[in-house]
Formats: structure tokens, sequence, C-alpha cells
């Protein structure tokens, strides 16, 4: 991976405003300089935290927006809002929201607000364990890899892919280090293929899937692994921290 690695937390649907205050006091390495920060919250903790993160040297990152601009859309929230707020990050695509049903062209026309409200989109892929099972994990990964690059208009446009193996989100299992750098590097040539080389080597790819302080010095000291999607492990100060510390 590269010299500073890029850490994401995605709180997913966890945390208190109380217990996000108290993540905060409890950390005691902040700013990390080493890596790069980024925590993900529920939507409507971001405005709250937004200090609190700013101090801690930690950007900011949204865990989904909408696919269209401001409109009658009950419930849901734009791209120009999640930058407003300070948002310079958004999780597209997460294997828990495609499970609930969203779409390759519905991840396509997020990356594409995502990228016209100046925020960094990171586009979630991986097989489901069926798959794998199945043989089809290159098939699943390049169809997902490639309706999302359809978002992107332009070559020099920021973007960034996150694998996460279903089979590997929350289980405790995660993938063998040099398995996940094979499919990150099939990855980096399906965005040469479909870009460039130069788009393909810009784009940080990050693994996510039970990463821990204990696993992710080996996943990031592969080539093609750029960071990680952090999920169970980021809901604690310490245990964040850990995997920061880890990367030394
Ligand atoms: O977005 C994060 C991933 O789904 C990984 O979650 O670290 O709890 O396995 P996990």
């Amino acid at each position: 991976g590269r010299s500073k690695p890029l850490i994401v937390a995605n709180w997913k649907m966890n945390m208190t405003l109380q217990e996000a205050r108290e993540f905060f006091s409890g950390l005691t390495d902040a700013p990390y300089e080493h890596c790069e920060a980024v925590i993900c919250p529920p939507a409507p903790l971001l405005y709250p935290l937004k200090e609190l993160m700013q101090q801690a040297g930690i950007s900011l990152g949204a865990q989904n927006l909408h696919e269209k601009p401001k409109g009658a859309h009950t419930g849901e929230v734009h791209g120009e809002l999640l930058f407003e707020l300070g948002c310079s990050h958004v999780i597209i695509g997460h294997s828990e929201r495609r499970a609930a049903g969203e779409t390759d062209e519905q991840v396509a026309a997020k990356v594409h607000q995502a990228i016209g409200n100046s925020m960094i989109p990171i586009v979630c892929v991986g097989e489901t364990q069926l798959q794998r099972e199945l043989g089809l994990t290159k098939e699943v990964i390049r169809t997902q890899v490639e309706s999302a690059l359809a978002g992107v208009t332009e070559e020099r446009s920021p973007f960034i892919i996150a694998y996460e193996p279903v089979w590997a989100i929350g289980t405790g299992k995660t993938a063998q280090p040099s398995d996940a750098q094979d499919i990150h590097r099939e990855i980096r040539q399906m965005l040469a293929e479909k870009k460039s080389i130069g788009f393909a080597n810009r784009v940080p790819i990050l693994y996510g899937g039970s990463v821990s302080a204990s696993n992710i010095q080996e996943l990031c000291a592969r080539e093609d692994i750029d960071g990680a999607l952090v999920g169970g492990a980021s809901l604690q100060a310490h245990s964040f921290e850990a995997i920061l510390k880890a990367l030394r």
C-alpha cells in the first residue's frame, strides 16, 4: 500500500450523540500524522461532531447520499447538504445497502452526485459467500466496479474503492492478505482498462471486513492495499486508535 494509508471508520447505525462525544474524549493520539483518518457517523451526528473531528484531525464522511439533487424525497439526504456540513468523503454502495435493494445504477448516480458536490466517493464492492463458492468473484466485482465508473465523468475525478468480501463483514473472518492483494490488483487493472493507468494508480483501494489492530499491518503491507474500511473495530476509541498505531 501507499506510505500514508487511509483508514475509514464506518460507524453504521451505531452510536448516540453522547457515545460519540465519549469516543472523541477517549482519543489519546490525535492528530495522526502517519495515516489519513476518516470517520463516517450516522447522518444526524455529522453536524454536532464537526468540531471534535476537526480538532482530532479526522475527516468527516457520510455513509450514504441520495442519487438525485435536492427535491421531494422524504427522509433522504442530498449531496450538497453533506458537503455543506463538512463531509469530504461519502461511502456508496455498501453491501448492507445493496442487500436492501440498492442497484448498480443507483450507485453510479450517487457517485456522480458525490463528485458533483466536491466529495470523494468510496465505492464498496465485493462478493457474497455464495458468489465466491460459485467462482463468480471476479465477474461480480467487475460489474460493480465498471458500473460505478459510469458515474465518473472526468479522468481527474477523485475516486476510492473499498473491497469488502461480504462473508468477511462483521464475522471475524478476514480475507488472507495475499487473496485480498490478488483482488485489489485485479480491481486496479479494471480501473486502468476502463479509465487509464494514471487514474488506476491514483485510486486508493481499501480492504474491508473484520479489520482490527491485529491484521491491519499485514494487509497494508501488500502492494495494492492502500488502507481499510473498518466497521466494528472503529466503534471504540481504543480499538480504533490501536489500528492507527499498528500502522506506525
Ligand atoms: O464498512 C465496514 C465493513 O462493512 C466492515 O465491517 O469491520 O465490522 O467487519 P467490520
